[in-house]
């Protein structure tokens, strides 16, 4: 597990995308795990203003993301398919029949996580993983004590994990407690992950995560098991360490 401390969340954005760069300028069709939540967001900006300058194209790029909201279909604006389009999607030139979301309108959402792998499979897995992590040390949406060889499925969202999410939608507005999400084995799986953590939020989670022990209590852990995993941290995501 690779550890990089920047001074700030631009730089940990700049980082992030130059990961992204280099993979397709040696890979076009590099298959790209996907993440969404407020730490991507600067990611996704970098991206789009490299774009813009000709430095990179996403044009036969996939995309895998990791998790969605079970009941929400990807127009509603809170849906993870709604943030990628309006955050990255919309803004270069790759061809949105090959991003892919779980489908959280799904009518059998059982069949959909099974078919979700199979895709990830047809498509030669994934290149490249991003993450964020929550700050009870889930990652996508596997919560603590997610089995560390699960696979992608319906998970059901800690009391925690909802109220941290709360900021996203309006005060009446229904917010799911359900979620489809790649499993760790899924991620695991990816040839190499990169890690963003922002803010002394995440401090704990990080601390756990990287000298903790591996265990489910704290997903994120298991990456100290991946061969190329990198945990790109500003100062305050890194003061625990
Ligand atoms: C959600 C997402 C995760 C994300 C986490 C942290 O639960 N499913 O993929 O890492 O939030 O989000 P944020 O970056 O907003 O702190």
């Amino acid at each position: 597990m690779q550890i990089v401390i920047l001074d700030t969340l631009e730089q940990v954005a700049e980082y992030g995308a130059a990961r992204f760069i280099d993979l397709l300028a040696k890979k076009p069709d590099a298959a790209l795990g996907l993440a969404t939540g407020s730490t991507p967001i600067q990611l996704y900006k970098t991206l789009i203003r490299h774009f813009e300058q000709g430095d990179v194209s996403f044009r036969d790029a996939r995309t895998f993301n990791l998790d969605e909201y079970l009941g929400l279909s990807g127009d509603h604006p809170q849906s993870y398919r709604h943030f990628m389009n309006t955050q990255l999607f919309d803004h270069i030139d790759i061809d949105r029949s090959q991003t892919r979301v779980p489908d959280g309108a799904a009518e059998d959402p059982l069949a959909a996580c099974d078919a979700y792998e199979d895709a990830i499979r047809e498509a030669g897995g994934i290149d490249l993983q991003l993450l964020g992590i929550g700050r009870n040390g889930h990652i996508g949406f596997n919560e603590p004590s997610s089995s560390l060889a699960s696979r992608t499925r319906v998970k059901t969202l800690t009391p925690d994990t909802v109220k941290a999410n709360q900021r996203f939608f309006k005060p009446d507005e229904f917010q799911p407690n359900l979620a489809m999400t790649m499993g760790i084995g899924t991620i695991m799986e990816a040839r190499q992950i990169l890690l963003l953590a922002t803010g002394e939020g995440k401090a704990e989670a990080v601390r756990e995560a990287v000298e903790g022990p591996v265990a489910a209590r704290c997903p994120a852990s298991i990456l100290q098991m991946h061969p190329r995993a990198t945990l790109v941290l500003d100062r305050e995501a890194a003061q625990g360490l």
